[in-house]
């Protein structure tokens, strides 16, 4: 509850208040907008609508100055690095892929946790196909991490983006392998592929506008800080 006395009994937030306009939250639905919906409680903050069972894209919440937008979860960073967004929260996969620029990323929120890796269908010699020097053909949603991950191996890539249902790429001899995330392993293991690579531990961050943060620093700083409190407490 920091940031409802905030609210009402910071005056230095009536003053922001005043010279400032709504404070403007980028979510993508699904995972990321359920596991944060807990953290917002404890700031105070409770949209007014579920985005899973309504249409619209701009969710009003329980305080007249701060509303959610509701976009895709690769689109997060670019809403708040334009301004569009005060503040959002990303996954290190997006981020990586976005190349952050320009965004201020305090906290590292511990939730939608899994692992970018490598996988290929079951027995095929992927130790052998990606010696340096080798070809493969990588089917990706994350183009930049995979042709990184590559060169630093020295293997050369041919990259084909994907949006989504990466794992059928290899079945179908679209790719040699994918490039895609992996949390409890249900998906590789549904469709007989195996994860033979760890490329990096993915977890979602809070991301904020640099200008923001220094202009609405009132209204952000408790809110951070409340979700400082949260991962310290749920870890
Ligand atoms: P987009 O709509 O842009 O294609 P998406 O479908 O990947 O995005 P989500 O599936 O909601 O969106 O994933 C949001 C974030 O959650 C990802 O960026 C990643 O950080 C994390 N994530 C993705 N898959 C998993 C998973 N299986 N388990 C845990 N976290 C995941
Ligand atoms: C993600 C990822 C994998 C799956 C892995 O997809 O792209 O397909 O989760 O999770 P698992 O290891 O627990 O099976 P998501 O569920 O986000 O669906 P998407 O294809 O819409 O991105």
């Amino acid at each position: 509850m920091i940031f409802i006395d905030n609210l009402h009994s910071n005056s230095k937030f009536d003053w922001v208040k005043n010279m400032s306009q709504q404070l403007t939250i980028a979510l993508s639905k699904g995972r990321i907008f359920d596991e944060t919906l807990p953290m917002l409680a404890q700031a105070g903050i409770v949209p007014n609508e579920n985005p899973e069972t309504s249409r619209k894209l701009i969710i009003d919440t329980n305080h007249q100055d701060i509303r959610v937008v509701i976009v895709r979860a690769s689109d997060v960073p670019t809403y708040v690095q334009y301004g569009a967004a005060d503040f959002g929260i990303a996954g290190k996969d997006v981020l990586i892929e976005h190349g952050g620029s320009g965004l201020y990323q305090p906290i590292d929120l511990k939730i939608a946790q899994c692992r970018m890796m490598v996988a290929v269908r079951q027995g095929f010699d992927y130790r052998k196909a990606s010696q340096p020097g080798c070809r493969l053909r990588i089917a990706t949603k994350y183009p930049h991490i995979a042709r990184e991950h590559f060169a630093s191996k020295g293997v050369h890539v041919d990259i084909i983006k994907l949006y989504g249902s990466m794992e059928l790429a290899p079945l179908v001899g679209l790719s040699d392998a994918i490039v895609d995330l992996v949390s409890t392993g249900n998906t590789l293991k549904a469709n007989h592929l195996e994860a033979v690579e760890h490329i990096a531990d993915i977890s979602s961050r809070l991301i904020v506008n640099k200008a923001s943060l220094k202009l609405k620093y009132n209204l952000i700083q408790p809110i951070i800080e409340t979700f400082k409190q949260a991962v310290a407490a749920s870890s």
